[in-house]
């Protein structure tokens, strides 16, 4: 029988919606009704599982499935053998410590002796160490931001993102513990045909996120500043350059990095550049 690579995902949650996208975006065609807790993608042997995104890896240890996409925190958090193949650029996030807003703690060192309400009691336990601050951690498994409020803790220690639900818990931020974003998982891996799928698959990822972080652009400059458009836009190797039909001028084709965009553009002005075309990259395969 032909192998299924089983890929976990998050059910709901701040990863549900653009995990599934980047899939997607990958060209597997998968029907995402999530009143089914599994999917099978038409045109690839893979299989989704919707779960709950701190049980995915024990689901890939446990052999339920092979790959996952979790935040960094939930590997951060539980010493398991797993790999981590890549890095997705989303579900960004911090975990900190927050307390009641207002209140007088300043700094972690005030929390010395109170009760921290948290889902990741082993991080936060290092952090104190670190800090030399000893408070009791009460380990809750969601709703963390509640736990002041009802009396069970002075602070909580959980994932912030927009900040809108320690806002409206009535919460500030104290401290920042660590950053973390979403990434592909998985356990080292042997069998050859899974091997072979699991391969594609990193192909397409990689390729859908270097589109994701590049942009295409195409300008017109005179040909005297080629050599330092060249060097300023290299591309993967070299820009295209095509003539046009006014002499000593050319067309010039290149790919430039979503985060130097700004940056690059001001100086290609400068450099004499005329009439730039930037263009969104829906897959780059090096
Ligand atoms: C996290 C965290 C907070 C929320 C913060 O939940 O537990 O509840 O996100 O996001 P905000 O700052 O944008 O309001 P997550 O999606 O990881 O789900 P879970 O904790 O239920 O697993
Ligand atoms: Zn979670």
């Amino acid at each position: 029988m032909l192998k299924v690579l089983r890929c976990a995902v998050q059910k709901s949650g701040r990863l549900a919606e653009e995990s599934v996208r980047l899939l997607k975006d990958c060209g597997f065609d998968l029907e995402t009704d999530r009143s089914s807790l599994k999917t099978s993608a038409r045109n690839f042997p893979l299989q989704i599982l919707f779960l709950r995104d701190d049980d995915i890896p024990t689901y890939i240890k446990d052999d339920a499935a092979d790959i996952g996409i979790v935040g960094e925190n939930i590997l951060a958090e539980r010493n398991l053998d797993l790999q981590v193949y890549e890095k997705l650029g989303f579900g960004r996030c911090r975990l900190s410590i927050a307390v009641p807003n207002p209140s007088n703690y300043k700094s972690v060192g005030d929390l010395e002796g109170v009760r921290i309400a948290s889902s990741y009691p082993r991080i936060l336990q290092r952090f104190l160490d670190q800090k030399r601050t000893t408070a009791s951690i009460y380990e809750l498994s969601g709703s963390v931001e509640i736990a002041p409020s009802i009396g069970l803790s002075e602070a909580i220690c959980d994932l912030v993102s927009s900040g809108s639900t320690i806002a409206s818990n009535g919460l500030r931020e104290l401290e920042i513990i660590a950053h973390y974003e979403a990434c592909l998982i998985g356990k080292p891996e042997s069998d050859p045909e899974l091997l072979e799928l699991l391969a594609k698959l990193r192909l397409r990822v990689t390729a859908v996120r270097r589109g994701r972080c590049s942009r295409y652009i195409m300008l017109n400059a005179p040909n005297s500043a080629i050599p330092e458009i060249s060097k300023l836009i290299p591309g993967e190797k070299s820009p295209s350059v095509l003539p046009l039909a006014d002499t000593g001028w050319s067309s010039i084709h290149s790919v430039v990095n979503e985060n130097d965009f700004w940056g690059v553009i001001e100086k290609l002005k400068n450099l004499g550049a005329e009439g730039i075309l930037v263009l969104p990259i829906g897959k780059m395969v090096a």
